[in-house]
This record gives structure tokens, sequence and C-alpha cells, in this order.
């Protein structure tokens, strides 16, 4: 008789997203006449730009030639987009990254969930608290994060960092030492960055301990400031201690589309084994590349025109977060993030809980956000929403929320 993989069994409650639909559907059931503002859910709004739609139609025409038809994608993605991303997004840094420690894939989540695939079970994992979902949740599903708490809402072997009011929404070097250390800057969903000085802190602290930092860099064309850095590469010695996942998804709006990667240096080694050997191995078993079509689409993304019709729809968003922020500050709430990330994280009012708050916006304003407390148990108490909406509906969420 065949038994299934019982981590599953562990993960607690359904998936954050699914909850929030469920509450979504019974609402507009009861109440079908009325008009939601969505601010929920992290996906993108405005249509693929021009530049985009040109190189997918190209692509698909060559698709319909013998001459110019291709199949299978190499394992590790199209030179021609490694080489792209290479040159914009690390040469272009002062990055020191080659172009065959690119692995081409269809997007960040995968790649956020199956990396862990090539470390030991035994490896402990530290994670900001709170924290997109996907690290924590693929680890319980591998069965390397012990016994859930379900008064805490914490797992006996994962090592929480929490981001709060009192540490400035940053993380602190934890006191037990991980193995794995999961960081997403700019972040989802406190929507803070990290400043290079204070990545440093983390690539110096995982050298020394012997950990590997996986870093989801998703919303890299978000950050407006300065001493942001873009790649975790930037940082010295980052070589010898990180991976860093990206996405075409959030720069790109590529959510649909999609194409992401993920970059390990040849320098991460463990016991004369290379990560890079051991990820290419399990690119080349369990996926069989990104479209081509999709592929030369990511190219466009670093054309020069790509990079100016992008320009403006990453500002179009990042003019929403501006004009949340700003308005709800202005209205007396507490309000973080929204300068180098498109989330808005906002203080619940009245000490309601962060389902309660969402309750309480969904009923009396019919404004959809997210729950922080869904991100984790630091997340009590919070509020996410999203600039990814159109401009028109971030003006009648602000005027909703204002007129309670
Ligand atoms: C932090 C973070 N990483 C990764 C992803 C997923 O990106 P992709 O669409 O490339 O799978 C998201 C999506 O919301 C995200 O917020």
């Amino acid at each position: 008789m065949y038994k299934i993989n019982e981590d599953y069994l562990k993960l607690p409650g359904s998936y954050l997203f699914s909850t929030i639909g469920k509450k979504t559907n019974a609402y507009k059931e009861k109440h079908p006449e009325k008009d939601l503002v969505r601010m929920g859910i992290g996906d993108v709004t405005q249509p693929l730009a021009p530049v985009i739609i040109e190189a997918l139609h190209k692509a698909v025409d060559e698709m319909a030639s013998p001459e110019t038809f291709h199949g299978y994608a190499p394992d590790l993605g199209y030179e021609f987009l490694r080489n792209a991303i290479v040159k914009n997004d690390y040469q272009a840094r002062g990055c020191d990254i080659a172009a065959d420690e690119i692995f081409v894939s269809d997007g960040a989540k995968c790649d956020c969930g199956n990396i862990q695939e090539i470390f030991s079970k035994d490896n402990r994992i530290a994670v900001c608290d709170p924290v997109y979902p996907v690290y924590v949740d693929t680890n319980v599903m591998a069965g390397r994060t012990g016994i859930y708490d379900t008064e805490k809402e914490t797992w006996s072997d994962v090592i929480y960092m929490p981001c709060v009011a009192e540490n400035g929404f940053s993380p602190e070097l934890p006191e037990k030492t991980p193995d794995l250390i999961y960081l997403c800057y700019p972040n989802n969903p406190i929507g803070n960055a990290l400043t290079k000085d204070e990545l440093q802190v983390w690539v110096d602290y995982a050298n020394k301990v012997g950990a590997i930092i996986i870093y989801d860099a998703a919303y890299e064309a978000y950050i407006s400031e300065e001493n942001v850095p873009h790649s975790i590469y930037e940082c010295e010695g980052a070589r010898g201690c990180a991976i860093e996942i990206r996405s075409f998804s959030k720069n790109a709006g590529f959510t649909g589309v999609r194409l992401g990667f993920t970059v390990i240096p040849k320098d991460l080694e463990s016991n004369g084994t290379k990560l890079h050997t051991l990820w290419a191995r399990r690119h080349g078993t369990k996926y069989n590349g990104a479209p081509y079509i999709i592929q030369k689409a990511g190219e466009a993304v670093y054309s020069e025109s790509g990079k100016e019709q992008l320009a403006k729809q990453v500002a179009y968003y990042m003019n929403n977060a501006a004009y949340v922020r700003e308005e709800l500050k202005n209205a007396g709430y507490e309000v973080f993030g929204g300068v180098n990330a498109p989330y808005i994280w906002m203080k619940t009012t009245n000490n309601m809980t962060s389902w309660e708050f969402f309750d309480y916006l969904l009923e009396n304003a019919n404004v959809i956000g997210t729950p922080g407390s869904g991100f984790g148990p630091s997340g009590e108490g919070y509020f996410r929403l999203t600039a990814f909406g159109t401009y028109e509906n971030a003006v009648e969420a602000v005027k909703r929320i204002k007129a309670l």
C-alpha cells in the first residue's frame, strides 16, 4: 500500500491567499452589488510593455519555420539571455558573476521552493518573521522544520528573526546558528530594504559561520535609494556564501508569462562539492527549460527601449505606493515601506488583529488587503497593501479607508 509524504500534512491551514480568496468570495456572494478594491495579492496589473509584445510576436513567428524553430532550450538557459543578465544586472553594478553561473527558470517562486532540495535535511533554516511563506512551507514539505506549535504558530526547528517596530523592521543576527538563511530584499511583505552596509553584516556573518544566504531579490527593480544594493554580490565576500534568486514578474510584468533565474557562484562548495554542480544536476533532471519565446521576451527587457518602457511601469506602481503611504500617514495611520518596494506595511487600528482588520476593511471599506499575521507571528497587528493596482484603485482605496 502506498504512503503519502506525511510532511505535507504538517502544513497548517490553507495557503494565505486561498483563505483571502475564500473570505472575499463569501462576501461577494452575500453582497454582489458591492465593488471591491483589491490590494491584496502582489500581482501586477499593467499590460506587457510594447517591446515585450514585439519580441514575443517575433519569437512566435520564428517557431513557424524549420530554419528558426526552437525545441528544448539549453539546460541553463539561452546564452543570449544569460549574457544580457550578466551584463546588465551584474557587470554594470560591478558584480563578479559569469554567464554560466546563471540558471534561467520559469520564475522565482519555483526556485525559492526548490533550492532547499540540494541541501541536507539536517540543515537548520533561518527566516525573517514576517516572511514570504514559500521559504518555510517548502522546508515543511521537505521535513526540515520539526514540530509546529499551533499557539505560537512557529516550527521547533526554524530560527525566526523577528522584524518588528522595535528593531526598525530589520532582522538581527540570530542567537542560534543557522545553515541556510533566507533573506528577501527589497522585502515582501514589509516593503523595506537593507542598505549595503546592513547587507554586508549578513554576508560577513554567513561567511563566518559557514551558512548560505538564499537572497530573494524579486523586487530589485523597485529600489529608489542610492545606498540600497541591487544584488547581494555588491557586498564583499558574497560569492562565498550567497545564492541570488531573481524574477521577471515584478520588473517586467511577467507574472503570467513566467521567467526568472538563480545565480549560483562556482565558489560555493561543501566538502569539495560545488552547489553549482548540484543545482545543474537538479535543473537538468527535473526541468526542461523556459520556452524560447519567453526567453526572447526576457532578452527584450534589457534592450534600451525595454529599460525605458519598464522604468515607466515601475514608476507607475511606485507612484501608487507613494500616494497610499503619504495619504494614510497624513490621515494618522502608522505606515512603513513603499519607498524601495511596492508594498505598504500598515499598523492595524484599535489593537485589531490582522484578520480582524482584514474583515473590518472588507466589510466597511470594501478594500481587500493581506493580513500581516499570514506572513508569520511577528506580522500580527499589521496589514499589507500592494501598489500593483491601478492609480484609480489606489485613490479609491485611500478614500474609503480615510472615510472609516
Ligand atoms: C518575495 C517573492 N519572491 C518570489 C516571488 C515569486 O516570483 P515569480 O512570479 O517569479 O515566481 C514573489 C511573488 O510575489 C515574491 O513576493
